[in-house]
């Protein structure tokens, strides 16, 4: 499939076919994500597949949103703060895969790169969560556009209680759930939603 025609046909769906999808799909989804881009390329999203009957029905008591639990599967998608502690190795690695080639940052002691990298390490909670989840997001739009590659439906959903979704995962401290996405065969085709104009969208041109 196209990429333009992944992006205009994607939906959030919340109604589910009951058969289950195949398990490479699932697979693919979480590559697709594994992929993302991510700040630094410290890749700090993480993921858990809620399949099982028992799974899902605890995850029925954390949201109020029945379809999410009546999707065949759900990705919890995560993000683990405790990457920022890898900065030095991911740097060093992009720097080996010369991917600052002809740019001020293929070197080791760039000064500008070393205040970033400090400044991120000394971020208050509210901004690093909100640097996580940033990164969390590109990962999920990789997801969601690819499941509409395979014929899937899926929804991000943030409509959940945390704390209940954190200890039915049974995740160390360090690791956030950002999202919930149910993902299965769509049991609906919504027209497309409705969106602002683009005059409404972009403020200028300079
Ligand atoms: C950050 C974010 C949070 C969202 N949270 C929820 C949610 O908790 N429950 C839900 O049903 N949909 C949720 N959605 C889906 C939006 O409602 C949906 O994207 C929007 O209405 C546009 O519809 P469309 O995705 O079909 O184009 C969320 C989407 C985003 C990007």
């Amino acid at each position: 499939m196209e990429l333009l025609q992944a992006i205009e046909s994607r939906r959030s769906i919340r109604k589910f076919k009951s058969e289950p999808i195949p398990e490479n799909y699932i697979n693919e989804l979480l590559e697709a994500g594994r992929i993302a881009p991510s700040g630094s390329n410290l890749q700090p999203t993480r993921y858990v597949v809620i399949k099982s009957e028992e799974a899902r029905a605890k995850l029925k008591e954390c949201t109020p949103l029945p379809f999410v639990s009546q999707a065949p599967a759900v990705i919890a998608v995560c993000t683990d703060a405790g990457v920022v502690a890898t900065t030095e190795i991911r740097s060093r690695e992009l720097m080996e895969a010369n991917a600052f080639a002809d740019t001020p940052l293929n070197n080791t002691k760039n000064e500008d790169a070393d205040a970033y990298n400090k400044r991120r390490k000394s971020m208050d909670e509210a901004t690093l969560r909100a640097y996580l989840n940033l990164n969390a997001a590109i990962a999920i739009d990789h997801i969601t556009l690819r499941a509409v590659d395979l014929g899937l439906g899926s929804c991000w959903v943030m409509m959940f209680d945390k704390e209940k979704v954190k200890s039915l995962l049974n995740l160390d401290e360090r690791y956030d759930v950002v999202a919930l996405i149910p993902v299965g065969y769509p049991d609906q085709a919504p027209k497309q939603r409705p969106r602002l104009s683009m005059e409404d969208v972009l403020l200028k041109e300079i």
